[in-house]
């Protein structure tokens, strides 16, 4: 794993291929992973929308307590790392509305300040000894639309090792190219592609897409199975290149 230029604190930038592809998931099974090792680790995610979706009172179904259904990614991801960040040091900018962050930040009168969340991400790094920052959305996802500011930036200024979220099925190998041939464009590396979730029994399309992504994009891919999301004491460890 390389470091950021000017700190000695190792981590990740998780990416995908999109948005609900699983980014949060690989994100805290890393972090996991990582703790397990007997490391301090911190999280960050420079911006968290759709909080309304999370403000519901009342009963909570068995499906809802599950993973991410009443929890936004900063809990999620803060859970997953023993961290004792605050809320504001994971994830600066959070806003109600379920939009692109450039968006819900227009709504609410602001703008997210590049600045602002290169500080932020430096801070939590110093804090920890591996520093796991999950993205929004795709890679190209608009963090700040003028001036331009985009996920991919952010990842650049960072200067970590990429890891890309994909789903397994139809459709991943073209995503999954793009976003490494947007990340190479912009001189960055990707460490590794997780296909997650991989099935018990995969079938022929997913250990083709395994296989496709692996030579075409010339990058490892890992897969993380299904996890059961609310308990992250089950949780396998998922290998990563710098940490074998
Ligand atoms: N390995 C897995 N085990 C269990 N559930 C998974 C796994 N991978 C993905 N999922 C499911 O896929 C959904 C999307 O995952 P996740 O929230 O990690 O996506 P995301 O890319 O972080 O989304 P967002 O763009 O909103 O941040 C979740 O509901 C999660 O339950
Ligand atoms: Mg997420």
């Amino acid at each position: 794993v390389s470091e950021p230029a000017d700190r000695g604190t190792r981590g990740v930038f998780v990416t995908g291929t999109g948005t609900e592809v699983g980014k949060t998931v690989v994100a805290a099974a890393i972090a996991r992973t990582v703790a397990n090792e007997g490391r301090s680790v911190a999280v960050f995610k420079p911006a968290v929308t759709g909080l309304d979706d999370f403000a519901a009172d009342g009963p909570i179904s068995a499906d809802e307590a599950r993973f991410s259904a009443r929890r936004p990614d900063h809990h999620v991801l803060r859970e997953a790392a023993g961290s004792a960040q605050r809320d504001e040091e994971v994830a600066p900018y959070r806003y109600g509305p379920p939009m692109s962050p450039h968006l819900a930040a227009a709504l609410a009168g602001e703008t997210i300040d590049p600045e602002r969340l290169r500080d932020a991400a430096r801070l939590a790094a110093d804090g920890a000894d591996f520093l796991v920052c999950e993205g929004v959305g795709g890679f190209l996802a608009p963090l700040s639309a003028s001036p331009r500011y985009l996920v991919r930036d952010l990842a650049a200024d960072l200067g970590l090792p990429l890891v890309v979220a994909a789903s397994p099925g139809l459709g991943t190998i073209n995503h999954t190219l793009l976003t490494i041939e947007a990340a190479r464009a912009a001189g960055l590396d990707v460490a590794v592609v997780v296909l997650t979730p991989w099935p018990d029994d995969p079938g022929r399309i997913e250990e083709s897409n395994r296989e496709t992504i692996e030579a075409l994009g010339e990058v490892r891919v890992e897969t993380l199975p299904w996890l059961a999301l609310d308990r992250p004491g089950s949780w396998p460890a998922l290998p990563l290149p710098q940490l074998d």
